[in-house]
């Protein structure tokens, strides 16, 4: 553990990263600062899409506990056999229309679709604003990287037009509900009288952002080893048994999550450092994912390795609500890709990667079928 840029405190041991997140009382969730851009932070947290005292992910027990159970039970394993059909559905047609192309981006005609459009379908949006709502959710999280003015305002600007979307959604599911998230939220707030709107925005907003970005880093990452490591592709086909465990190797060696902030509550010690009170502490999932006290030759992707510890959807009562689902799509696309495409590989030139803070996932990943090896 050490302090580094901005006075934060890294911690990257796995049993460290373990204990900051089991303790909300000492590392708290809530009123995060990055000290970073403070200018530019200021004129973005003026005007948020919903307020920090709304948000499940900002938030200690009791808010959280009482937000959080509102939208655990979308993400039970029953929920997620009931979806698995529409999941395959949508993966088989996008993998149609892949098979047609003689180079594919696995970012832009598989992975941001396919999760876009299995949590736009559960929120209950219209599936036209597909565009808009990826656009929405790339601006949600893209809080403190560096910016110029046109950046803050053209950020600023998607925010209000999805508070705006999500506000008149709220309006029309409170008159007329169906089967889906936003008319539960809102049966809730009837029901329970405890919800506030900016409660149901906050969440609505967060699954539809959490659900997104994580999920399309998921799957092209784990795409990426497949272009790169031809033998993992082979062992997929050969055993789509082992897809599972494919995908938590992936989430283990490359998650989507790097990273996640706390603060401090009062000064502790940790490993015998001792963490001043304020502190923002950054709990390093991926360095955790690779300590070689829990994962021999942690630098070695092995789909055959026990992953069971790895951190990549937190830990502790902030655990991801939506494990389950990108589970489910991670193993829905890879069964299929095994079954349905030749083997491929990537093209030649550099990768680029989005930084977001905390996250980090492929811009682009262009592969091309290896027709000759499909037999
Ligand atoms: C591979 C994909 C995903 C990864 C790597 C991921 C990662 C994470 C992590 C690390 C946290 C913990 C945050 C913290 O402790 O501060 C989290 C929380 C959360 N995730 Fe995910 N997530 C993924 C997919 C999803 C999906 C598909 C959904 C929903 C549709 C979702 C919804 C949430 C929510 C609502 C929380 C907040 C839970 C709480 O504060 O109690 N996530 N996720």
């Amino acid at each position: 553990m050490c302090q580094v840029e901005h006075g934060w405190w890294a911690v990257s041991r796995h049993r460290d990263v373990v204990h900051v997140l089991k303790h909300p009382e000492l590392f708290s969730s809530a009123g995060i600062r990055t000290g970073r851009d403070a200018a530019i932070d200021e004129r973005l947290r003026g005007d948020q899409v919903f307020p920090e005292s709304a948000s499940v992910i900002a938030n200690d027990p009791p808010v959280h506990t009482r937000l959080r159970k509102l939208i655990a039970g979308a993400f039970t394993p029953a929920a997620m056999s009931r979806l698995e059909p529409r999941v395959r559905a949508l993966t088989v047609g996008l993998l149609d229309r892949i098979l047609e192309l003689p180079v594919f981006d696995v970012v832009a005609d598989l992975a941001i679709p396919l999760p876009v459009i299995v949590i736009a379908e559960r929120i209950g949006v219209d599936p036209s604003r597909l565009h808009d709502f990826k656009r929405w959710s790339d601006a949600v999280v893209d809080v403190v990287a560096p910016r110029s003015d046109s950046d803050v305002e053209r950020v600023l600007a998607a925010r209000r037009e999805l508070r705006a979307y999500i506000e008149e959604l709220i309006v029309s599911r409170r008159m007329s509900p169906g089967d889906d998230l936003v008319s539960d939220l809102c049966r809730a707030e009837g029901a329970e009288g405890v919800v506030s709107t900016d409660e149901v925005l906050s969440l609505v907003v967060t699954l539809l952002v959490a659900g997104n970005i994580t999920t399309t880093n998921l799957i092209s990452s784990a795409a990426l080893v497949l272009a790169e490591r031809p033998d993992v592709f082979s062992t997929i086909r050969r055993d789509p048994a082992v897809i599972p465990a494919f995908i938590e190797e992936v989430l283990r060696f490359d998650g989507p999550a790097k990273m996640l902030l706390r603060r401090a509550t009062r000064e502790v010690e940790l490993s015998g450092v001792v963490i001043p009170e304020g502190a923002i502490v950054a709990a390093l999932l991926a360095a955790a994912n690779r300590d070689p006290e829990v994962f021999l030759e942690p630098d070695v992707f092995d789909v055959r390795r026990n992953t069971r510890s790895h951190v990549s959807f937190g830990f502790g009562i902030h655990f991801c609500v939506g494990a389950a689902l990108s589970r489910l799509e991670g193993r829905v696309v890879f069964e299929e890709i095994a079954r349905r495409l030749p083997p491929f590989s990537r093209e030649p030139e550099p990768l680029a990667w989005i930084h977001a803070l905390g996250l980090r996932g492929l811009a682009k990943l262009l592969v091309q079928f290896d027709r000759r090896l499909a037999a």
